[in-house]
């Protein structure tokens, strides 16, 4: 049974004559608030035991959270740790812009699944069977710690998508996510036109995918943005709604029935 603590008091008061979809959207989001406050105090006692014992240790503890960091750049913050430390903001950005253009899906696969934020949405909010694919999470110990306290850990195949390799979409599914992508940056349009086209062959029903793209890789290629239109993408937003996390990207999102 969850504690009655102010938080939960006044989450239950809020809740009072809602629909039953705005209290699951709720429910989640605080329950994925405690899970990211966790994993973040998790890390900030273990960086301040290694400051204590040594400064300089101290000063690389989160660097070397994500080993592939270190050799790019010693001194800066992995890029996960901004899931943490602006949690709320990554957390409300789903039911704030996204989640209102993913209502029916039933079944789904996510590509970088990352913190695992819009897979518990999508179990919680849509009663969706959801699964996803991400790179080796001993790689990326805070993505790998917010899934476990998400109650993910089981639903993330480890698995790189790269273009012309078949991707592991479970049978059944009917939506395909693809998120802030990272391996589509470098992808030439015959990329793109085997992705949706595996797609197509592996979904059923809807064949819906959403995408939102880096702008790397997207932005710097008309091309790319055109061939999505002429496939019949739709696009609700064509720059990053969530603007004040990344003002110089664009980042369109799209959604296209295959
Ligand atoms: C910028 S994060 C976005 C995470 C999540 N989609 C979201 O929107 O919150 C990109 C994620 O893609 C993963 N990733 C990068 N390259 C990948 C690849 N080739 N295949 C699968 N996942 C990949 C990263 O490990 C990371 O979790």
């Amino acid at each position: 049974m969850i504690a009655a603590t102010g938080t939960y008091t006044t989450l239950r008061h809020n809740l009072r004559g809602r629909s039953p979809r705005f209290i699951a959207t709720q429910r989640s989001a605080q329950f994925q608030r405690e899970a990211a406050r966790r994993v973040l105090a998790g890390y900030d006692t273990k960086l301040a035991r290694l400051k204590a014992e040594s400064p300089c240790q101290g000063a690389y503890y989160y660097a070397s959270l994500v080993p592939s960091w270190i050799g790019r750049e010693p001194n800066a913050e992995p890029n996960a740790l901004k899931y943490l430390r602006d949690g709320e903001a990554h957390i409300n950005k789903w039911p704030k812009h996204f989640l209102r253009y993913m209502t029916s899906v039933k079944k789904g696969y996510e590509l970088g699944v990352g913190p695992g934020f819009l897979l518990r949405y999508l179990i919680d909010v849509e009663g969706a069977d959801m699964r996803g694919c991400d790179l080796d999470p001993a790689k990326n110990l805070i993505f790998r710690d917010l899934r476990d306290e998400l109650g993910l850990a089981h639903r993330v195949d480890v698995h790189a998508v790269k273009s012309g390799q078949p991707i592991p979409v479970p049978e059944g599914c009917d939506s395909v996510f693809g998120f802030w992508t990272v391996f589509t940056e470098t992808w030439s349009l015959s990329d793109h036109a085997w992705f949706l086209d595996h797609c197509r062959e592996h979904l059923i029903g809807e064949k819906r995918v959403f995408m939102l793209f880096n702008s790397r890789g997207y932005d710097d290629h008309p091309e790319i943005q055109d061939y999505y239109i002429r496939r019949g993408a739709e696009f609700p937003y064509l720059a990053n709604p969530a603007a004040n996390m990344h003002p110089r990207d664009r980042n369109a999102f799209c959604i296209l029935r295959l």
